[in-house]
């Protein structure tokens, strides 16, 4: 890139030898053309991370000082009895140490703290809050949304950790930093640069992650399965995501997972690294999914209309719309026939999707979102975006309205899921960092 630089971003650090880091940033010219550089600076401070949180179990992630003797020290009451789990450790240069703490007793608070030399470190304490048994009747609330500026320090993440959510699905754009090179160095950066963030770490580590790309954190704009950097972006999520359920277990495989909490079924799909080209003519071979993802899902689809009470299924873009164009389904509607065929098929009736990318809260009830031809699909759709993005609206109708994120408003989906073991219900509320809603809906569902 030779031409007039006219925009620079931090987009994270990198190790770069003993003790010292150096940063990466990210340039575009004047004619939209994007680069990464690098320059020095001091690395970043110790942060922890969860995910996969059981009624028994949970997986902490951590950066640790190359070598140091290292444990995790998992505490009930402070002061009291400790359970220690030694880590994982991916080998230099990636330094992420995987902890999976077991032997938790169900709906427990606990705290956890790294400990070095057998002593407290700096790192700062986290929070596990262990679930009830899978498949037991249980009343619980979760978070979601999408799109957030690299490294983005917007006080919607402390709303959210404030609210106790049992999970935080993060539907896409963890960062935007639109990394167009096969460098794993790039993505461990972006990683690095979103946990450096003071109000996004700590809701990461007390609060679980379950997160699925889009595509300015999977590549560059309008990203697909044809990204030569698609392998190392799958790599660098298996080092960074506290996911223990991926189902593709290879390290460049796809990143589509599910888990249930409580008789709730969460489908978490990976929309872009298999995807054919937004461009490409709609038709049977054009796909967001790939084939095994596809059947994957087809299956947990059918099991979970019968063994759980309510299923979401978490889809990083807009399931409704109609104009054809774009990255959303509207432009895959051939696959999403097939899949609405499916799912009438099947008489699914405990179905919600949830939707990240468009910049907005929104809700439908059902009535504009079969796309089976049968008329008998009545699936209500969320949109729960954007954590800082300024507002877009893509797709719709939209039942139950819609609000496009104002500048400087953090925006999120908080989800009410009351179990008593007769029918579910859910209660959304698509809310902004000031704790104002701006779109509800409520629904119920048959057991
Ligand atoms: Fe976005």
């Amino acid at each position: 890139m030779n031409r007039r630089i006219r925009r620079r971003e931090f987009v994270g650090s990198v190790a770069a030898g003993v003790g010292a880091a150096a940063v990466v940033y990210a340039v575009t010219d004047d004619e939209g053309h994007f680069e990464m550089r690098r320059a020095s600076r001091p690395a970043a401070k110790p942060t922890t991370w969860i995910g996969s949180v059981t009624d028994s179990s949970a997986v902490v992630k951590a950066k640790l000082p190359a070598g140091a003797d290292c444990r995790l020290a998992v505490r009930k009451d402070a002061g009291g009895d400790a359970l220690y789990f030694r880590g994982e450790a991916y080998p230099a240069p990636v330094h992420v140490t995987r902890f999976r703490v077991s032997g938790l007793e169900p709906l427990t608070e606990y705290e956890y703290v790294v400990e070095i030399a057998g002593k407290p470190s700096t790192f700062p304490a986290g929070t596990i809050r262990t679930v009830a048994r899978a498949g037991t009747p249980w009343s619980f609330a979760f978070a979601f949304a999408s799109c957030a500026a690299t490294g983005s320090q917007h006080p919607v993440f402390t709303s959210i950790l404030d609210r106790k959510p049992a999970v935080f699905l993060h539907l896409g754009d963890l960062h935007y930093t639109n990394i167009s090179r096969p460098d794993p160095a790039l993505y461990r950066a972006a990683w690095d640069t979103v946990l450096s963030s003071t109000t996004q770490s700590a809701l990461y580590r007390s609060v679980p992650l379950s997160y699925v790309w889009d595509d300015h954190d999977f590549g560059p704009n309008g990203s697909h399965g044809g990204l030569p950097g698609r392998g190392v972006a799958c790599a660098v999520y298996r080092e960074y995501a506290p996911e223990d359920s991926l189902v593709e277990k290879g390290g460049d495989g796809a990143v589509y997972h599910a888990f249930s909490i409580g008789r709730v079924r969460f489908i978490m799909t990976d929309l872009r690294s298999m995807r054919s080209p937004d461009k490409a003519p709609d038709g049977p071979a054009k796909t967001m999914m790939g084939v095994a993802q596809k059947q994957w899902f087809k299956n947990e689809l059918q099991i979970a209309a019968k063994d759980s009470a309510l299923v979401f299924w978490a889809s990083t873009v807009p399931w409704i719309g109609g104009d054809g164009r774009g990255d959303s389904w509207a432009a895959y509607a051939t696959e999403r026939r097939e899949l609405a065929e499916f799912m009438a098929e099947i008489g699914i009736k405990n179905l919600c999707i949830l939707c990240g990318d468009a910049h907005m809260l929104a809700a439908d009830d059902g009535r504009n979102s079969d796309y089976s031809g049968t008329g008998r699909l009545r699936i209500p759709v969320l949109h729960g975006s954007s954590l800082d993005q300024g507002g877009s609206y893509k797709g719709g109708p939209y039942s139950e309205g819609y609000h496009r994120a104002l500048s400087g408003e953090g925006c999120f989906g908080w989800v009410e899921v009351t179990d008593e073991g007769g029918r579910v219900s859910v209660d959304f509320t698509g809310r902004n960092h000031l704790g104002e809603v701006h779109v509800k809906h409520r629904f119920e569902v048959g057991v």
